[in-house]
């Protein structure tokens, strides 16, 4: 049962709500908004991700407005953690709401630029930027690199003052305070390789403020991803407010925090015959993170930037799938399916979880059995569920695995030499393939093989 759960009307049990209410069947078969998935598989062929617009709305203001950033005129700044979902019709849907863009290499940067996110919301983030990068995002003129190392400072202090420029920076703390849903994506613990601790972030600030190159204007922390609880966020931020107060005690300015990201989505809402479409699950998190944020920072004139990634988009996109072959066993039926782990790595590498919905509804009281939902690929890890008890699958049939909107496309390989899966946006009841299947020619002509061979 997911984390946002009811009693049903009757009150006679509980329901899962549904984070994913773009997502619903119509006349038997799962649309996206207003357009039947069975639909975009017979233009698109399978597998492929599908994005719905008013869902990456929906969150992208539900967010900006519980954390104050929406308006022109507002302090605080939502900058969208491209790395959750970078193709370039989902970043200008968001960049058209008034979103920024967190950005981690020069690719990212540059995305940003060609979906027509200005400059001026960009922030640079990441443990390894090189000096090539360095000088590209000081050339764009982006508001702010998050600097996580000392040499890092010395590097971007000697590019920008080459250029004569002053590049306004923040240094991202490691507070000591890991959180997140899986030892793999919890960032903020000092065994994690990210940011400064809190005792050098404070000789750094003193250093960069005599440094040519560099106008250092605050802190940053991130501290996690899929955080369902606030008490960790609370402590290290807690922790940014009170070195706040130090370095502000020292004379020092401190105008800007960057608060990261790492709010969770529901990720279990359970399957198509049992959510409740009419329920939404979700903003209860989003609310009361942005009360806890607004606690801990209240009476402190910073302005306030935000990461959020997963929040945004996990649960507006899907990742749609034909089943291929029937392999039963004792204990299960192997469902194999057309995607695998190259496309969706999130199961393989971390054990994450996805609804498995069918396009077709199933009848309510259709009964259920035991499916290990795979892929093609020749590793073991290729699974998407295990015993999963789904209602009877047959070959040919269409399935949606749920919640595939971030850290979906962008984390998709090649892996097997399998074409990378197309990514297609619906707005209503228009639908664009925004990323194109590439052809084989596309991946042979990207290799090269030497005259001497
Ligand atoms: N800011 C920084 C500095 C980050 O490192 C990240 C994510 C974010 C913001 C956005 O975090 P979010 O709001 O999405 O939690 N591939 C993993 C997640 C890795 C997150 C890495 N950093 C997954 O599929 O679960």
């Amino acid at each position: 049962m997911g984390l946002y759960v009811r009693q049903d009307r009757q009150g006679t049990g509980e329901v899962a709500l549904n984070p994913m209410q773009h997502f619903h069947y119509h006349r038997g078969v799962l649309h996206a908004e207003n357009v039947s998935l069975e639909a975009i598989a017979a233009e698109v062929g399978t597998p492929f991700y599908c994005y719905a617009t008013a869902a990456l709305r929906q969150q992208y203001e539900r967010f900006a407005r519980a954390v104050g950033a929406h308006g022109p005129s507002a302090k605080n700044h939502v900058f969208f953690a491209m790395k959750a979902n970078s193709n370039l019709a989902v970043l200008k849907t968001l960049a058209k709401l008034g979103a920024g863009a967190d950005t981690v290499s020069e690719g990212e940067i540059r995305r940003a630029l060609a979906a027509g996110i200005q400059p001026s919301k960009i922030v640079f983030s990441g443990v390894g930027k090189s000096a090539q990068e360095l000088a590209f995002a000081v050339d764009q003129g982006i508001y702010q690199i998050n600097i996580e190392t000392e040499s890092e400072l010395d590097l971007l202090s000697k590019i920008a003052s080459s250029k004569d420029k002053r590049q306004a920076a923040v240094v991202r703390v490691n507070p000591d305070v890991g959180a997140g849903g899986h030892a793999k994506i919890t960032t903020g613990s000092d065994a994690n390789k990210f940011g400064v601790s809190l005792s050098d972030a404070e000789r750094i600030y003193v250093k960069a403020a005599n440094l040519p190159g560099v106008r250092m204007l605050g802190m940053a922390t991130h501290i996690g991803s899929q955080i369902l609880e606030l008490d960790d966020l609370e402590a290290a931020f807690n922790r940014l407010r009170d070195t706040t107060l130090k370095l502000r005690g020292q004379g020092l300015p401190v105008e800007r925090i960057d608060l990261g990201g790492g709010i969770g989505v529901d990720y279990h809402f359970g399957d198509a015959a049992t959510v409740d479409s009419d329920r939404i699950s979700g903003p209860a998190l989003i609310e009361a993170y942005a009360a806890m944020v607004e606690k801990t920072f209240a009476g402190l004139d910073v302005e306030r930037g935000f990461e959020p990634g997963r929040v945004i988009v996990a649960n507006a996109g899907v990742l749609v799938t034909r089943v291929l072959h029937l392999n039963p066993r004792a204990h299960t039926t192997f469902a194999v399916v057309d995607a695998a782990m190259n496309d969706l790595i999130r199961p393989a590498m971390y054990e994450s979880h996805h609804e498995i919905w069918p396009v077709r509804q199933p009848a309510k009281d259709a009964s259920k059995q035991p499916y290990d939902v795979v892929g093609p690929i020749c590793e073991s890890s290729d699974t998407f569920a295990a015993a999963r008890m789904m209602t009877a699958v047959k070959i040919g049939d269409l399935a949606a695995l749920m919640s595939a909107g971030a850290y979906g496309a962008t984390m998709s390989s090649q892996y097997n030499s399998r074409l990378l899966v197309p990514e297609v946006l619906v707005d209503g009841d228009m639908f664009a393939v925004v990323r194109p299947r590439p052809t084989f020619e596309d991946m042979l002509a990207a290799e090269r093989i030497p005259a001497w061979l």
